[in-house]
């Protein structure tokens, strides 16, 4: 999918306020910034307007506030660390619309950079307020949309206020769609899809999807139990979703007249609970005993999905294959982020925790691309359309 329509690159910009939506939704860890990944992808497109003389007015919400301002959702910490990658003060407004935001964003030089405070706390942001839309682009004379991981919502600083502005894509929203869409526009064959984490629910419309366009895909996590379970097999204690059973009945009777082979694991690493210090076993199998749970892959699986993985033309991966949080389980996706590392093939992972694993084995530079986006991946692969895209395409 390619964006129809002006570039950013071709917009002037010298002089002008462009008001940019990033998704600057980070962790927060005692009031600082835990990861600063979205930050950082957010640069390059503060940094071209920037260098073209802009007046940055950057907007974006973060975590879930409800529409009331509140000190422990403040982007304070957020303009601290931007400050420091940019090497450049960037103030905070204390509000999103109003006098305030409206003098200091008026007050900006050419190149200078100011973050509005969290979209969330304005009630009409959720709502796609028009009249939020309207205030927030009374501040500027463009729009760019940059935030991806938001592109899934339609809200006021995304979706509403490119109907009222010039608007254009940002660099990593552009480049997390067409390297998103290119698993499943155009992809070199074999097209492995490797999908793991704790519920079939979250991953069932992706599973649909690639079941009609990928060659292999390959369960892990604890998804495959509720799998398990549709064929009748005992899971123990392990974690099962009980409503994902018959979505997975689902996907294994579609799965029959696919040319898509649909992978579960052969064996599985059990614990006594999910604790770092339980007993551990490898069951060669995947009948879990009462009083044992499965917390990973087993050697066997995970060396048959790294070849797989191996082989393939375009590999996608968007879930760990167990608890790889706890070290006595995380060699199941140690070794698929390994093989995804190592592919020679197009690899692109997406979703918080499998984009955690490659960062704790030191992998995340050898992937050719790691979404910013968690729920905005996930729906862009289920071919749904994105509000905060078709905004843009309708604007
Ligand atoms: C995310 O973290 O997935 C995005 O920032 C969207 O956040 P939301 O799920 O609270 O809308």
């Amino acid at each position: 999918m390619a964006f129809d329509r002006a570039c950013l690159r071709d917009a002037d910009v010298d002089g002008r306020t462009v008001l940019v939506r990033a998704d600057l939704n980070v962790p927060l860890e005692a009031g600082q910034v835990g990861d600063d990944t979205r930050i950082r992808a957010a640069l390059p497109t503060i940094r071209d307007l920037v260098s073209r003389n802009a007046r940055v007015v950057l907007c974006s919400h973060l975590g879930r506030p409800g529409g009331i301002p509140a000190r422990e959702f403040s982007l304070g910490p957020v303009a601290d660390r931007l400050s420091e990658l940019l090497g450049t003060e960037v103030e905070l407004a204390p509000e999103v619309v109003g006098d305030r935001a409206r003098a200091m964003a008026a007050g900006l030089a050419p190149g200078e950079v100011l973050l509005l405070e969290n979209t969330r706390f304005e009630p009409g942001e959720t709502d796609n307020d028009p009249e939020l839309a309207r205030e927030l682009a009374a501040v500027a004379d463009l729009f760019v949309n940059d935030a991806f991981g938001t592109a899934h919502r339609a809200h006021a600083s995304n979706a509403g206020v490119a109907a009222l502005l010039p608007a254009y894509a940002g660099m990593l929203l552009e480049r997390e769609v067409s390297n998103l869409s290119a698993v499943a526009d155009d992809p070199d064959r074999p097209l492995v899809v490797v999908l793991g984490g704790a519920k079939v629910s979250d991953k069932i419309g992706v599973i649909d999807r690639f079941l009609e366009l990928a060659d292999q895909i390959l369960i892990g996590g604890a998804m495959c139990f509720p799998f398990y379970r549709a064929r009748g097999i005992a899971t123990g204690d392990s974690l099962v979703e009980e409503d994902g059973i018959t979505l997975a009945a689902g996907a294994l009777e579609k799965a029959e007249g696919s040319g898509c082979e649909l992978c579960l694991p052969v064996d599985l690493s059990l614990g006594r609970e999910f604790d770092p210090a339980t007993d551990r076993r490898d069951l060669d199998g995947v009948e879990v005993p009462d009083g044992w749970m499965g917390l990973d892959i087993g050697p066997r699986s995970a060396t048959g999905y790294a070849g797989r993985i191996a082989a393939a033309g375009t590999v996608l991966w968007n879930g760990p294959m167990g608890a790889f949080e706890l070290d006595q389980f995380d060699s199941g996706t140690r070794t698929v982020a390994e093989a995804v590392a190592g592919a020679a093939g197009f690899t692109v992972v997406g979703g918080g925790d499998s984009v955690a694993a490659l960062a704790k084995f030191g992998l995340t530079d050898r992937v050719d691309w790691v979404s910013t986006g968690g729920g905005a991946s996930l729906e862009l692969l289920e071919g749904r359309p994105l509000p905060g895209v078709e905004a843009l395409k309708a604007a």
